[in-house]
């Protein structure tokens, strides 16, 4: 049977998830927003785009969460950015409207979906979406941690004029300002970076990965990044379709694991056709634990002032 997956919010990010998953046939695909006309015209575009890409992916926009009904995975991109005169806690709180709102719509509609929540503050919004659900925390992911690597590759494959394919990262933590890249587990074809950069170029491009989701805002002016966040919302539906069993960092539930307790954050898991199949601990330096306990506190922060 064909797969089916709802993407909620056709803005930047969501409809070029759609673009991407149609683009791979990975599933039929269905575009849900509150503006009328817009998840329909850029749906009707998509589809009219795979005679011409060879792919027999079915897109459809719509207002109607009947039209997303049975879906394999719902991801969700809807939300607002952060207007002038918006203070952070109210942005948080805004989308918390909505992330309960569609959260709630959409599981009716798809109980044994896996939801993969990418709106902002990303941690926070998976802490939300799962606390509305009632799905078990396998069935809940955040997506961040693989657009802060692929970024962290990006800028390693350039530093070393290497092929992007030779180089693997992870980042770990919260999406914000206090994620932990670990240059201790990324490598260029299995040799750890650290034998082949000078401890001040592995500083920059550490902070350069932290300001990556600003350095595109500050080119944009009127938006956030969509091409990479995207790319990786379709690595992720890739895995839990054809069931890959990929490592991959994803925002999880933790129930212990990294001596966190009940908080989404950024870790290496497996994800297969259940979903996050295992969280895949690390052994960690005081000093990176110590960075990802700081990372957790600033998420739960977040998460007090929503009470979720
Ligand atoms: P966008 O503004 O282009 O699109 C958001 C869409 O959500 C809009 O079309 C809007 O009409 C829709 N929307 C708002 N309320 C809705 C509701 N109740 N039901 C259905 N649709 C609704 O924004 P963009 O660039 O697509 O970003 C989407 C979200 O993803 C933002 O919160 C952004 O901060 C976040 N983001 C997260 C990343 C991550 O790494 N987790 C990376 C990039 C973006
Ligand atoms: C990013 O990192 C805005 O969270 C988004 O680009």
């Amino acid at each position: 049977m064909r797969k089916k997956v709802t993407v909620v919010g056709s803005g930047n990010v969501g409809a070029t998830a759609a673009h991407w998953i149609s683009s791979k046939e990975l599933a039929d695909v269905v575009l849900i927003d509150i503006i009328e006309g817009v998840p329909q015209g850029k749906g009707l575009d998509l589809l009219e785009a795979m005679p011409i890409e060879k792919r027999d992916s079915y897109v459809i926009g719509t207002q109607d969460y009947a039209d997303t009904a049975n879906s394999d995975i719902v991801v969700i991109t809807a939300g607002i950015p952060r207007k002038p005169g918006m203070s952070r806690d109210d942005l948080l709180k805004t989308n918390y409207g909505i992330m309960n709102d569609v959260v709630g719509k959409a599981v009716k509609h798809s109980p044994n979906c896996i939801l993969i929540i990418v709106s902002n503050p990303l941690d926070a919004m998976a802490q939300t979406a799962y606390k509305m659900s009632g799905f078990p925390r396998e069935r809940v992911i955040g997506m961040a941690g693989i657009l802060d690597s692929a970024r962290f590759r990006a800028f390693i494959a350039m530093e070393l004029k290497v092929s992007v394919e030779n180089v693997t990262a992870f980042v770990l933590g919260g999406h914000g300002d206090t994620m932990v890249p670990l240059p201790r587990y990324s490598t260029v074809a299995g040799i750890p970076i650290t034998e082949l950069m000078d401890a001040a170029t592995l500083d920059r491009l550490v902070q350069r990965t932290r300001d990556g989701g600003a350095e595109i805002v500050k080119y944009l002016k009127t938006g956030s990044a969509y091409y990479a966040p995207s790319a990786a919302v379709a690595e992720m539906v890739e895995a839990i379709l054809k069931d890959k069993k990929k490592i991959l960092p994803c925002a999880a539930y933790l129930n212990g694991e990294y001596g966190i307790h009940g908080l989404y954050v950024g870790v290496p898991v497996k994800l297969g056709a259940k979903g996050i199949e295992q969280i895949i601990e690390i052994k960690l330096t005081p000093e990176e634990k110590s960075a990802l306990d700081k990372s957790a506190a600033a998420v739960k922060e977040l998460v007090g002032v929503i009470n979720v």
